[in-house]
């Protein structure tokens, strides 16, 4: 999978994006990532990509022109399956639009910052807009790494497990079971029996009695769904 990342502040990605498993994803030739600086394509020699909004009022907005450029520029390369923007009024990220996502070829993110882009910008070219919670980030950058790193690590190989993305919290609608490991006794806590019987059916079981309890307990909103 390819993705491109159209950002003002690029090193803001750099990191979280370059380490654990995104790093080997990337390193494996599994993940494409590549980070487009929004400044390369300024409508001068100031490197300007914002202005002030038509109407008044505060904030900068991101113009038309720079992005329309870089965006023409990645299309005429190949083809996107989504051209997503990154924003607080988009609709609200879960792991199904990330499983959805993961079986696309090639995903370009748009990262607003400011008061946003310009609505023309969405209307001509975003296909998805995504927030990733009820909460306003300085950029869309942070909310990019999220998508990129939820994504990547469902993609084929990525995982050394293969199966352990099947058991995240969230992938069947259960939050995940409690896990343990050594030592079996910590500070008069011990690691509950059924996991060192050894019994694997009977241990699997329990996981999903405590995934249930723990899903009613704290996200009863899931079992509604
Ligand atoms: N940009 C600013 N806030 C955001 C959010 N909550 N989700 C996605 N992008 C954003």
């Amino acid at each position: 999978m390819r993705i491109d990342i159209i950002t003002v502040l690029p090193d803001l990605l750099e990191s979280p994006l370059n380490h654990s498993i995104m790093k080997r994803a990337r390193e494996k030739g599994l993940l494409e990532v590549h980070i487009h600086s929004l400044r390369d394509y300024a409508i001068n020699k100031y490197g300007q990509v914002d202005d002030t909004q038509f109407g008044g009022g505060a904030g900068m907005v991101i113009m038309c022109e720079p992005l329309s450029k870089v965006i023409e520029k990645l299309k005429s390369e190949r083809n996107y399956d989504e051209i997503i923007y990154l924003t607080p009024d988009g609709e609200t990220y879960h792991q199904q639009t990330a499983n959805r996502l993961s079986l696309k070829e090639n995903l370009m993110m748009i990262c607003g910052h400011y008061k946003g882009i310009d609505q023309r910008i969405r209307d001509l070219y975003v296909t998805l807009e995504i927030s990733i919670g009820d909460y306003v980030l300085s950029g869309g950058e942070l909310a990019a790494a999220i998508l990129t790193d939820s994504i990547g690590r469902l993609l084929p190989g990525v995982l050394n497990d293969e199966t352990s993305a099947l058991t995240d919290s969230h992938q069947d609608g259960l939050l995940a079971p409690p896990v343990y490991t050594r030592p079996a006794e910590f500070m008069g806590l011990k690691v509950p029996d059924i996991l060192l019987s050894g019994h694997f059916a009977k241990i699997e079981e329990w996981r999903h009695e405590q995934a249930v309890e723990r899903t009613q307990q704290r996200r009863p909103d899931l079992m509604k769904d």
